[in-house]
């Protein structure tokens, strides 16, 4: 493709996009093909010879948009938002047009810099101490291991990357039942094993219960284990539920233990003054991630990890072959250093996009906006008789079931189950599911970019509906 053919293709593309973003409430918003389906319509070897970007954008039309499903639609209300906005997807055009590998500082000092100070940034907008450092990740997932490690290496008296664990005393770690899977995972990953992950009972809030926690550490110790973290979140990906970093700190105080919050979504949250509640014992946390590409208007990926000490991080990581060695190391930040993979994205970019072209005002108002649908939602839900509200509603997402009278637990779980399937077989609006206490809950999240109140009364209604037409009750329920 030569510029000339790039630029009228560009063109193109923006138009597309923008067209998209119009018509993006025609599009069923859970994907309808089949398994394999996409795959038997590509070809099972590439081309030899190159094709017209017009017979790319006809197959990516008629293969490919059928077999996506629209997390950018307002009627998309499933698992959590990854969200994104126009000055995002412009921005991560550049990204993608420079195609920088911002491993250490040398190889494009302008996005290094710029990632140090969208971190003040956003350190600033969530209200975090002003002695965290920050640097941008792909995942929270990333993230969380990342803070694994670091408390792995430094209960080892940083012995364990050179002669791993097999001397080392078996290391325990805590979190609750609601905890995200990123951390079991990250568990077998660290070479700490999954089944030293020690998942503590939750209060009716589903928060993390800290009688339990601190009990499950003291049989540790009694049985001869190493505690070494403990994982609290900030919205839980179930029900949103908020651990107590107070609670939670104090225990990790009196222990010594490395404490890291996973604020995944979260996070966005502390932009309201309203919020901080949430970060009230913020003083005992070693390491934070949120995820600016869930909540924050800034496409995946971009994920926000805040360190308290950054030399611990880099101690962890940081490992120094002949080509990396350049004459700046130890005045500038080699980004490196502080994670996991070498080579790195320019995040920064869309994430400075993002916040200047809305202002932190805005941001605000827009988060804010999606708190309130939430609330109003669970207004709506506690007025009917035959719905449940299943947990406290304190971010963006409600957590809800139909529950006609006379029918046992297991077939109001069936019901449920098929009411969530019929909607979504519908591509009018999509929601995921969770489980809370062997109850088969629906999940509803109020927070896509562009949802708007009517959105949300619109899927609500559709709820209500779907679910009185495959359990009709008489005059039980208002369907209209
Ligand atoms: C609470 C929580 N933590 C971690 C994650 C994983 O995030 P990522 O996809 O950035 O790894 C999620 C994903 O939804 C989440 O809800």
């Amino acid at each position: 493709m030569n510029l000339k053919e790039f630029r009228k293709n560009g063109h193109e593309i923006i138009e597309w996009i923008a067209r998209y973003y119009e018509d993006i409430e025609k599009y069923p918003v859970k994907s309808r093909v089949a398994p394999g389906e996409t795959r038997s319509l590509l070809p099972p070897l590439p081309p030899a010879g190159g094709e017209s970007f017009d017979s790319f954008m006809e197959d990516f039309d008629n293969i490919i948009m059928p077999g996506i499903t629209h997390w950018q639609s307002p009627n998309f209300f499933a698992y959590f938002p990854a969200n994104t906005s126009p000055p995002s997807v412009l921005a991560e055009m550049l990204t993608a047009a420079l195609a920088s590998q911002c491993m250490i500082w040398e190889t494009s000092p302008a996005a290094a810099e710029l990632e140090e100070r969208m971190m003040d940034w956003l350190r600033e907008m969530t209200g975090l101490p002003s002695y965290f450092e920050g640097v941008i990740q792909d995942s929270a997932s990333s993230a969380t291991l990342a803070a694994l490690i670091t408390a792995r290496e430094k209960v080892t008296g940083f012995t364990s990357n050179n002669e791993g664990l097999t001397a080392a005393p078996r290391l325990r770690v805590y979190c609750s039942l609601q905890t995200h899977s990123s951390v079991e995972k990250g568990m077998g990953v660290a070479g700490l094993g999954r089944n030293n992950l020690v998942k503590v009972a939750t209060r009716d809030d589903y928060s993390i219960d800290g009688e339990a926690l601190k009990a499950a550490i003291d049989r540790d110790i009694a049985a001869g284990y190493t505690p070494c973290c403990v994982v609290a979140t900030l919205g839980t990906t179930g029900t949103t539920a908020v651990d107590s970093l107070k609670e939670v700190g104090r225990i990790c105080d009196n222990y010594g233990l490395w404490m890291h919050v996973d604020a995944a979504l979260g996070g966005t949250a502390l932009i309201l003054p309203e919020m901080r509640w949430m970060i009230e014992g913020i003083e005992y946390v070693d390491s934070f991630v949120f995820n600016p590409h869930k909540w924050m208007f800034t496409n995946f990926d971009c994920s926000a990890y805040f360190v308290r000490d950054a030399a611990t991080l880099i101690r962890t990581f940081e490992i120094l072959p002949e080509y990396l060695k350049t004459r700046t190391r130890g005045k500038v930040n080699d980004y490196r250093d502080w994670g996991i993979p070498l080579g790195r994205r320019f995040r920064a970019l869309k994430l400075w996009a993002v916040i200047r072209s809305y202002g932190v005002d805005k941001l605000q108002e827009m988060v804010r906006e999606h708190i309130r649908l939430a609330h109003m939602l669970a207004g709506l839900v506690e007025s009917e008789n035959s719905f449940e509200l299943m947990a406290p509603v304190l971010l963006n997402t409600v957590c809800f079931r139909y529950r006609p009278a006379g029918l046992t637990d297991d077939q109001v779980n069936s019901l449920n189950e098929k009411i969530n399937h019929a909607l979504n077989d519908s591509g009018k609006i999509y929601l995921t599911h969770t489980t809370l206490d062997g109850r088969y809950v629906m999940r509803m999240v109020t927070a896509q970019t562009s949802v708007t109140e009517r959105h949300v009364l619109n899927a609500w209604k559709m709820i209500k509906e779907f679910a009185s037409s495959l359990f009709p009750q008489d005059g039980a329920v208002d369907v209209h």
